[in-house]
């Protein structure tokens, strides 16, 4: 693991001597954001539509994209190992600063650091895993993929401590998202996911799922859902880069689809699954 290779500024190293100062703003304040692109057979899956993401991320909190879309390809692609399903995790951060003060520093170099991690075959979890509902204690800008996690991550350890994989977040009443994951539900044969918007972020997943389900006749929708309507669901979906599609089967100790992924679930998965093989 050490010896990982791994990308830091300019340079790939071994992931034991990639050190960034304690003067990162990335340290100091989570003054960055992040990717999370996964890869099949050796291939960057969706790649465009992550870089789309990162820009409008970078634009956001007002830092100048450090590569073009080339260079971010030959970079991130020459950390891939051969052989496995993986995803590259890459984070900017607004860089080093001489002094600690919130407001922007006037010179100063972004940290550009990524790596590869094996992502865990579907399978892992096809089987269904257990959610409970949470507060959303975020922000108002939740479409940045910023590296300041804390609420995510407390919400998340939340539902660890519960015997639960995921915490879905309830924002007055209505479902916005999971700590790490978009959310779909199937109420009255419908597939329904929350509408984009600030509040939640442009899953790469959730979009390759509303394309395969207009391709493949599956009545969807982008709509809001109730807290009371998502636990009227007969099915409910986690969907993200690395864990991909999963049913989930109890939300808040009560059932959902009796215990078992759905089977529309189980035609999504295998569309997707479909989707992976052809595009890679
Ligand atoms: N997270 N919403 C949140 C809050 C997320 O953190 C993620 C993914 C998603 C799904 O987005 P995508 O389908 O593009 O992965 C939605 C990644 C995997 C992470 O933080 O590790």
């Amino acid at each position: 693991m050490q010896n990982k290779m791994v990308y830091l500024n300019g340079q790939t190293l071994p992931l034991a001597e990639a050190k960034i100062s304690v003067m990162d703003r990335g340290f100091l304040f989570a003054d960055g954001i992040y990717e999370v692109i996964p890869a099949y057979g050796d291939k960057l899956f969706r790649f465009e539509e992550h870089m789309t993401r990162l820009q409008n991320s970078l634009s956001a909190i007002h830092l100048p994209n450090p590569h073009s879309a080339q260079q971010w390809l030959d970079i991130l692609t020459a950390l891939l190992e051969p052989g496995f399903d993986q995803a590259i995790y890459l984070q900017i951060t607004r860089g080093v600063a001489e002094k600690r003060d919130h407001a922007f520093p006037k010179h100063v170099v972004p940290t550009v650091f990524a790596m590869s991690a094996p992502i865990e075959p579907f399978t892992a979890l096809s089987s269904g895993v257990k959610a409970i509902s949470v507060d959303d204690i975020r922000w108002q800008f939740c479409y940045i993929k910023s590296t300041n996690l804390l609420a995510n991550i407390l919400l998340r350890q939340q539902a660890v401590e519960k015997g639960s994989a995921e915490a879905i977040m309830i924002k007055d009443g209505y479902l916005t998202e999971g700590a790490a994951s978009n959310v779909f539900a199937v109420i009255d044969g419908v597939l329904l996911t929350p509408p984009k918007s600030d509040g939640i972020l442009a899953g790469v997943t959730r979009d390759v799922i509303l394309e395969l389900a207009q391709s493949n006749n599956i009545p969807y929708g982008e709509d809001i859902i109730s807290l009371d309507a998502l636990l009227t669901a007969s099915e409910i979906w986690l969907a993200s880069s690395t864990r991909e599609i999963v049913p989930v089967i109890e939300l808040d100790g009560r059932e959902i689809s009796e215990g078992q992924p759905g089977p529309l679930w189980h035609t999504m998965n295998q569309l997707f699954q479909a989707y992976k093989k052809s595009y890679s």
